[in-house]
């Protein structure tokens, strides 16, 4: 298939992958009607065009504490990557370093800290969740700081996972589930070799190298409701910034309130985030977020957001509105499962053009000229 757009890539995600994976991609909560706001609100953000101003000479680059990024993009912490495409994090890790910006491994990660970590040399950040067992928090973050990592993501709108009626429907959880899986898998051959076969072991990665054995993926979404941690508070927080060599963004911040107590506690950053509409259902969507919170803490702590960005332009509309930087979620995955390592770069060079042609015609030629003033208030 040819791919000429960023959103191709979801098209040839779909036919490479069997259907219960490329569902938990692309589903969101309940009735998804905040995974539709999300890019629904952002695409309808109008950008204020602006003509004859010399703009031959473009930075799409931005500093960021002492990191530096060839564009304003971070690559979100994406659960099961590894069943993507084969090894899919260190595919991933590797386009993101040879364009520039930062990769974040989720901790339910197919591949270890360990296994990634030392194939690049951009250090990876490091998302993590709190699990009911406490033990292994403590261990993640000691292998994560022996790794090299320097900045923590820590994911706060997962106390429980929402429901995604699609996991039910697709396979990915429900009755005869496995059987289901494996005759999906003989549907889908290139995947079912390169990626079912090849790209084995599919386990929990860091899950398993803490509990000296596999935490395998029959029951995934059962094992999230089962260690997930709903007693989640500051508090757990408090202890991990007062262990934590390094920089610590909070994510999944939709409030303003929890915005200013993440400046209040210390955090270096937040991540504007409803979790790509998986959550709470309902919820605004971060394009409807984000200004509200920008004008509260900006220039305290780094704002980074997520949700919803599809495209260049939807960059350039998320840092008009007061980001600092974007995170891209599904956006990546997309391209990773169609393409691996190459399609994430493909993607990322394809962002590139269509930021560059976005600030050409709104008069920005800096990431910090791209401010509310390129929007137009309809
Ligand atoms: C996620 N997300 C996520 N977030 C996180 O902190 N840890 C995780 O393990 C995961 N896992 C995960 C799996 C899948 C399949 C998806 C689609 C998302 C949420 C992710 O980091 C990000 O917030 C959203 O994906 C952003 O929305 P978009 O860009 O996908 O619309
Ligand atoms: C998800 C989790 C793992 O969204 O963050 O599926």
């Amino acid at each position: 298939m040819i791919i000429s757009s960023p959103t191709d890539f979801r098209v040839a995600a779909k036919d490479k992958l069997p259907p219960f994976l490329f569902h938990y991609i692309d589903g969101g909560s309940y009735a998804e009607k905040t995974l539709h706001n999300n890019s629904q609100d952002l695409a309808n953000i109008a950008l204020k065009q602006r003509v004859l101003r010399n703009m031959a000479d473009l930075d799409l680059s931005t500093q960021i504490w002492d990191e530096s990024f060839a564009l304003p993009i971070a690559l979100s912490p994406v659960g099961l990557t590894g069943m993507y495409a084969k090894r899919g994090e260190v595919q991933a890790a590797k386009a993101a370093q040879n364009k520039g910006i930062p990769f974040t491994m989720s901790t339910v990660s197919v591949c270890a800290i360990e296994e990634v970590a030392p194939v690049i040399e951009r250090p990876m950040w490091f998302q993590l969740y709190v699990l009911k067992d406490r033990g292994f928090m403590k261990n993640v973050l000691d292998r994560a700081q022996h790794a090299g990592v320097k900045t923590l993501v820590f994911t706060v709108d997962m106390p429980v996972p929402g429901a995604r009626y699609r996991d039910m429907h697709s396979g990915m959880s429900g009755q005869y589930a496995n059987m289901r899986r494996i005759f999906q898998a003989m549907c889908h051959p290139s995947w079912a070799l390169n990626v079912g076969l090849l790209g084995k072991p599919h386990d929990l990665g860091n899950i398993s190298t803490y509990r000296g054995s596999p935490t395998k993926l029959e029951d995934y979404i059962g094992w999230l409701g089962a260690n997930f941690d709903p007693s989640i508070s500051w508090q757990d927080l408090e202890w991990i910034r007062d262990t934590w060599d390094g920089k610590m963004i909070v994510k999944g911040i939709l409030d303003e309130g929890d915005a200013k107590d993440a400046v209040a506690f210390g955090a270096d950053g937040i991540v504007v985030s409803n979790h790509g509409g998986r959550q709470l259902d309902g919820a605004l969507s971060t394009a409807q977020a984000l200004p509200m919170i920008a004008s509260k803490v900006k220039g305290d702590l780094k704002i980074f957001v997520d949700s919803g960005i599809r495209n260049g332009l939807d960059v350039v509309r998320m840092l008009a509105l007061g980001a600092d930087c974007t995170m891209l979620g599904r956006s990546y995955i997309y391209a990773l499962a169609a393409q691996g390592q190459a399609g994430v770069e493909h993607l990322l060079d394809l962002y590139r053009k269509e930021m560059e042609v976005a600030m050409t015609l709104t008069g920005a030629k800096t990431i910090a000229q791209i401010t509310e003033d390129i929007l137009v208030h309809c």
